[in-house]
Parts: structure tokens; sequence; C-alpha cells
């Protein structure tokens, strides 16, 4: 049966670890200048229904550096949903590509698309979720920390699409997470079921004895309309240096980017040489989803 990977919590937690762990040995050996053609002559047709920078040029390095190619195809190219329904442009690009990799709005359209093509389908964000950057986000911090288990991650902010994959990956690799937001936006029950002590509307209590303290836009895209509304509500959930002042001092910062300076954090925190570990993430999007594609494709 042919895998997708549209969520972390459909793969089993020794899945989860190893690709992380694989993860790690592809950028050491990209690193050391060692050729994979693992993917030779695959390719991937990427659809976008939303922007990206991340996502498609890491993506389509990936497959290249893996000895395969990738294809982007916009909204108003692919017109998924308008132009022809999702079942047939599932079963068209299952013809021609060996992967197919979705950014959109609505998850079920992921899911539809997984449904019915034959070929590997992967989530590259969703309104609901954004698994590979979860997995580029445990890469990152498996690095600093050498073993995830019992990591004190501190996510701050919207309880988004990010926020929904950092609850499974943390369910999957023993991270502590806590997920601190305002009253009236904490994440869906579905998501916490598991694990409700995790939630926590006081930021200072939040970061106190934190490893790494992650935060994300807080209207997210295709919310530009409640944007205003947000900024308001979220005014106290900036990640900023008062607030450091109140962590550890070698905390970490994470941010999936892309960041809206000023709002949910400052520029003198994303800044930060020493804590903030953006770019890090931005690269391990890179070796993260070469794991992911090697383990969907081989
Ligand atoms: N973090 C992330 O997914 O970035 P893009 O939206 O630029 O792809
Ligand atoms: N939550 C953000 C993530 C962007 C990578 C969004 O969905 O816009």
């Amino acid at each position: 049966m042919k895998k997708d990977f549209i969520s972390i919590k459909d793969h089993d937690a020794r899945t989860i670890n190893h690709l992380i762990r694989q993860a790690y040995n592809l950028k050491a050996q990209a690193r050391a200048g060692k050729k994979h053609e693992l993917l030779q002559g695959e390719s991937l047709a990427m659809i976008f229904d939303k922007p990206s920078t991340r996502t498609r040029v890491s993506f389509d390095v990936a497959m290249y550096e893996l000895g395969g190619h990738a294809i982007n195809i916009t909204a108003g190219e692919c017109g998924l949903g308008t132009r022809e329904s999702v079942p047939d442009v599932a079963r068209t690009l299952s013809r021609f590509c060996d992967a197919i990799m979705i950014r959109t709005f609505g998850h079920d359209t992921a899911l539809g698309l997984a449904e019915h093509a034959s070929v590997p389908v992967i989530n590259g964000l969703t309104d609901l979720m954004h698994p590979c950057q979860a997995m580029a986000d445990a890469l990152t911090m498996y690095e600093i920390t050498g073993d995830l288990k019992g990591v004190r991650l501190t996510y701050i902010g919207d309880a988004n699409n990010v926020t929904n994959s950092l609850i499974h990956l943390a369910e999957k690799t023993g991270i502590e997470l806590t997920v601190c937001t305002p009253k009236n936006y904490a994440p869906d029950k579905k998501m916490t079921a598991e694990n409700e002590a995790l939630l926590t509307n006081d930021p200072s209590a939040a970061v106190k004895k934190a490893d790494f303290i992650y935060t994300d836009v807080w209207a997210s895209m295709g919310q530009e309309k409640l944007a205003a509304q947000k900024n308001k509500a979220f005014k106290d959930y900036q990640v900023n240096g008062q607030l450091l002042k109140k962590a550890p001092k070698n905390v970490k910062i994470m941010h999936c980017l892309p960041a809206h300076r000023g709002l949910e954090i400052t520029d003198e925190v994303i800044d930060d040489p020493v804590r903030s570990i953006v770019f890090e993430q931005a690269e391990n999007r890179l070796h993260a989803q070469k794991a992911i594609l090697v383990y969907l494709l081989k």
C-alpha cells in the first residue's frame, strides 16, 4: 500500500523518530559533500494554492539533490476543485509523477488528493496542519539536544496549523510541549485530547523553564481579514526582550517563518545571534523533507 505524509499522527513513534535521525544523517552527508541518487528519475508534483518560499524551494532542491526533479503548479494553473475535481487531478498527476506535494486551505482537500492518488501525497501545509515544518523543527531541536525526550518546548501565540503539528510531534517524540495562548484561542480540543495539561494562558509561567520558545504569525495565510482583531487579542503574547528575561538564559528562539516582525516577535529577539535558530529551522526543511521523500518513495 502506498504511504502518504498528511499528518505526523498517522505515523508511529518509531517511524517519526527514525525520520528525524535519517534527516540528521542526510544533512551530515550533504555537508560532507556526499552525493545521493536515491530518487534518480523520480518526479514530484507540487501544488501551491497559497504562497511559499521555504516549502517550494526546499522541496525542489531536495528532489534535485536526490537525483529527481520537482514541478511547480500554482493555484491559477491547476484550478484544483474549480477547473478540475480533486480526484481527477489526483488521478492525472499519479500518471506522470511519483509523488505529489500539496499546500492548500482545507485539510480535506489534501485528504481527498491522497485518497484518489495512487502515489504518495505530502502535506506542505493546510489550514489544519504543517507536518513537514514540525519535522524540520524536530531535527533542529535534536541537533542541539541530541535527544528529544524531555526537551521543554513552549509555543506562544496563535494555536494554528504549526501548533497542531507540534502537538503531534510531541506525542511521538516525548518533547514536553507547553502551548500558551489567550483564553479564546486555545487549540481545538481534538488536538489536545491526549494531553490537556500542556495548555496555559500565562506567557511568563510558560517560558520559565523552556529550552525552546516557538512562535508563529497571529494571522495565518487566509486569515488576513482577522488580522486587526487578532493583533489586539494577542498583544500580550509577543515574544520580546521583556519576556525572555523570564526564561532561562540559554533558551533558543524558534519561528517557522515568514515572521510578522513587530507583532508576534520583535527584531531584537528574532535577530539575536545566539538565541535565535530560525534560519537553522528554515534550512532543515530541506534535510527533513529529503528523509520524508526517501521514506515515501523507497
Ligand atoms: N515555513 C514555511 O512553510 O515557509 P513558506 O510559507 O515560505 O513555505
Ligand atoms: N501558520 C502560518 C504558517 C506559515 C508557514 C500560516 O499558515 O500562514
